[in-house]
């Protein structure tokens, strides 16, 4: 049994960065269309989403207005109850502000980001700090590598005692790299991971599975995935990002299909059978759903619904 693990994350960024449309994407069934609807958050809302069972994520959407940025990084007892706790900080970095210029100590951007971390380190030296540098869409396609060298190398300058470990993403609410910077996030969180990559392997051994992926259900982030041999030859290196996208959307649409409320809507099981290959998904534990591909054939569906069903009894 894995002991309860209370974790907060703060997700941070100046107004406007992306924070509230990311976190509606990750953590509910908005999909990207929707986003603009959102008004501007102000002040600090503290949301907490349940992860796999006993894990809990505390994200913390701070405004970013100036006047409030101020009072929690100033204020001795604001920033204390802020900052303490901290598994993990997401920064979230607008591509296209003017007040981030890689050349100026002075950036604005980089100015509050450094005294944020800076509060964080006292408060909380063992969290860990994730950067993203957002609305990369809005970057012409030749240049994105290079501006993300740059930004990625101006912000680990600024990060103080976590700079050798802060991991920076480029991201886009417009396309799959959100999931993946956010599925590393989760992925970092998670305890006991080896335990359930271990269950996995044993299905992907007893049955002819070609891979399994394990989505974490209310957000459908990628947990972790293990391949068979003939798995591990599959050259699409973003299907995890994709998968999640399109079962997301698949979700969220049968949701407003059948008019249920689309965060807490759940499905139990879905498969797909075509002359080339089977696919299930299923829930594998009440947090967790497994994605599952495996050759064609009658047979082997039904016996890998089987085995599947007997594992779900190993994690609960
Ligand atoms: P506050 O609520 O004021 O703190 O801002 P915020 O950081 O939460 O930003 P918000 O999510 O409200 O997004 C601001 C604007 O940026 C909105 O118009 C979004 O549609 C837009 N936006 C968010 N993410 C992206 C992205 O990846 N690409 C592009 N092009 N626009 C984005």
């Amino acid at each position: 049994k894995q002991k309860t693990e209370k974790k907060k994350v703060l997700l941070m960024g100046r107004s406007g960065a992306g924070k509230s449309s990311m976190r509606s994407i990750i953590f509910s069934n908005y999909v990207a269309k929707d986003v603009r609807r959102l008004p501007t958050t102000i002040g600090v809302e503290s949301s907490t989403f349940k992860f796999l069972g006993n894990l809990m994520l505390n994200i913390w959407d701070c405004g970013g207005q100036g006047a409030y940025v101020e009072s929690y990084l100033h204020d001795s007892a604001e920033r204390t109850k802020v900052f303490s706790g901290v598994g993990v900080l997401i920064y979230v970095f607008d591509v296209e502000s003017r007040e981030f210029d890689t050349e100026d100590r002075n950036a604005r951007d980089l100015v509050t980001y450094s005294a944020i971390v800076k509060a964080l380190a006292e408060n909380s030296p063992q969290a860990r700090v994730f950067a993203l540098v957002h609305k990369m869409d809005l970057v012409q396609t030749d240049f994105r590598e290079q501006v993300l060298k740059d930004k990625s190398s101006a912000i680990r300058q600024r990060s103080g005692t976590f700079q050798r470990t802060i991991r920076t993403y480029g991201t886009s609410i417009w396309d799959q790299t959100l999931y993946k910077a956010w599925g590393m996030i989760v992925h970092s969180l998670i305890p006991n991971l080896d335990v359930i990559e271990g269950i996995l392997s044993d299905l992907v051994g007893i049955t002819e599975a070609e891979e399994i992926i394990l989505f974490e259900r209310t957000t459908f982030l990628t947990v972790t995935s293990v391949k068979s041999e003939i798995g591990e030859r599959n050259p699409y290196e973003d299907r995890f990002e994709r998968l999640s996208n399109i079962i997301k959307t698949f979700k969220s649409s049968i949701s407003t299909f059948t008019g249920s409320s689309t965060s807490s809507h759940q499905f139990g099981e879905l498969y797909i059978k075509t002359t080339r290959f089977n696919l299930i998904v299923a829930m594998l534990t009440t947090n967790t759903y497994a994605l599952i591909v495996l050759p064609p054939g009658e047979v082997e569906l039904q016996c890998t619904r089987l085995n599947l069903f007997i594992a779900r009894d190993q994690f609960v």
